[in-house]
Parts: C-alpha cells; structure tokens; sequence
C-alpha cells in the first residue's frame, strides 16, 4: 500500500523538463556546443511520468529515446529553447531546467559554408538570453528549479545563481568528481532550496538521483504550498 502510494508521488502535477544542450551555428555545415548529452533531463522526465504526473520534455539534440508517456519538443538552438520554454510554462507545476544552454552564439551566420582563409580565425561571440532568469522573472506558481554545473566554489556559485535566477532550489553538479556530470551514467549532486536547506546526495544513477530530487522537490511543495 505504502508502494503504490509513493509511487504516484507526482500524480496531478504538471511538470516540464529542459534537456540536453544547445547548438548554435555558424555555417551550414558547423555549429558550437557542448558535452551535454541529455541523461539527466531525460532521467528526470522519465522518472516524474512513472510518479504519475503530466510530462513535457523540451530537449536539445540528443542521442536518447522519448521516456514513455513522455511529451517531447525538440529544439536546436538556445533561442528555440527560449521560445519553447516560454510556451510551455504556463500552469505548471515544477518546473526543472537541466539543459545545458550556450551561453554564447555567433553574433553572424552564414548561408554558405566559410572556406578557410588566414592562419587565424576569431568568431565574434553575443551572449544568448539567460533562460531560466526569465523564468525565474515570469514566475507565478511554478516551483522553478535550475542546475549549475561548477568546477570550484561550487556551493557559493550555486548560492549565487539560486538568488539572481529567482529560484526555488538548485541541483549543483561538480563536475570534476568522477562519476558525476556530462556524459555518465551516474551522478553526485548538492541540493539546495530557497529555504536554505542543502543536501548532499551521494553518487548513485541517473535514475535515482533523479527519484530523491523529486522527493525533495515534493517536500519542498508540502511545506510551502504554491
Ligand atoms: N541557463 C539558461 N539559459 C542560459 C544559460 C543557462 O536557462 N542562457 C540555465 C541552465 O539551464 C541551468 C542554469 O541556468 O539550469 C545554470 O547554468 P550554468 O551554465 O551553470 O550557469 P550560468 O548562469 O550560465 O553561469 P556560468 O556558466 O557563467 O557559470
Ligand atoms: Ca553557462
């Protein structure tokens, strides 16, 4: 009974997911990215469908299947994900941005691919929008939750983004420990929530990582209804 009673952790909520990482191009045939490949976002939206609530994912191009029960957008650049997630965030419940966004796109593209010319090359660079600042700015019931990957001083610069984002809680990643971040299987992760509590959550999958966050979250909502 127990069981069946966690299991529908989420169920009647209304949660949408960003995943994966932006492209953003500069010719036809060559773009600027990242190591991102989705795993994280995926686990969650995958995860948050079987607790029982309504799902949309708003995915960069990865390599994963759509989890079941899952809807999924797609988009290629950090403007789409902007649009998109614009779109999507009205009525929500929780709302999670684990994709890893360009912080900067080609201030020119080109319609027909760049020959090589002198030994050097610089590309001009123009700072894309802050997604989840916008959000954070746009809230109105949605618990809004972003991510922050670090190398160093990573809980003070997971403060820092917490309060200028206008956050509920952040999930920061060091991704210098083994077993943690891009491209893994697995994950290690600090909690973090307006209220200043801070979790540690030991290296596990994806996958349970993903169950303890919504746990957490799910905490977070029973003791500050929205
Ligand atoms: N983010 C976003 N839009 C951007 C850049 C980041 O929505 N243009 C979101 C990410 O999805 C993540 C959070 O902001 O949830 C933190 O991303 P991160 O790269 O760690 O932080 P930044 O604010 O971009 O700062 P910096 O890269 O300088 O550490
Ligand atoms: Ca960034």
């Amino acid at each position: 009974e127990k069981d069946m009673e966690s299991s529908y952790l989420l169920k009647g909520k209304k949660v949408l997911i960003s995943a994966g990482p932006t492209r953003e191009k500069i010719d036809p045939v060559r773009f600027f990215t990242n190591h991102s490949t989705g795993k994280m976002g995926f686990a969650l939206a995958e995860e948050a469908a079987r607790l029982g609530a309504e799902v949309t994912l708003v995915s960069g191009p990865v390599q994963l299947e759509t989890p079941r029960g899952v809807y999924r957008v797609n988009v290629t650049s950090a403007a789409e994900m902007y649009d998109q997630m614009l779109v999507h965030y009205p009525g929500k419940d929780i709302v999670i941005k684990s994709a890893a966004v360009a912080d900067y796109r080609p201030v020119q593209t080109f319609d027909k691919k760049l020959k090589k010319q002198k030994d050097q090359l610089a590309v001009e660079m123009e700072r894309t929008t802050d997604i989840l600042k916008e959000l954070g700015n746009k809230k109105d019931k949605q618990y809004l939750v972003g991510f922050a990957a670090e190398t160093n001083d990573v809980i003070d610069y997971g403060k820092t983004k917490l309060v200028s984002k206008n956050l509920d809680a952040i999930v920061i990643n060091d991704v210098t420990v083994e077993g943690a971040g891009f491209a893994s299987d697995t994950n290690q992760v600090i909690y973090l929530n307006s209220r200043g509590i801070e979790k540690h959550l030991a290296i596990a999958s994806k996958k349970n990582i993903a169950r303890k966050l919504f746990e957490l979250i799910n905490e977070d909502l029973k003791d500050e209804p929205k």
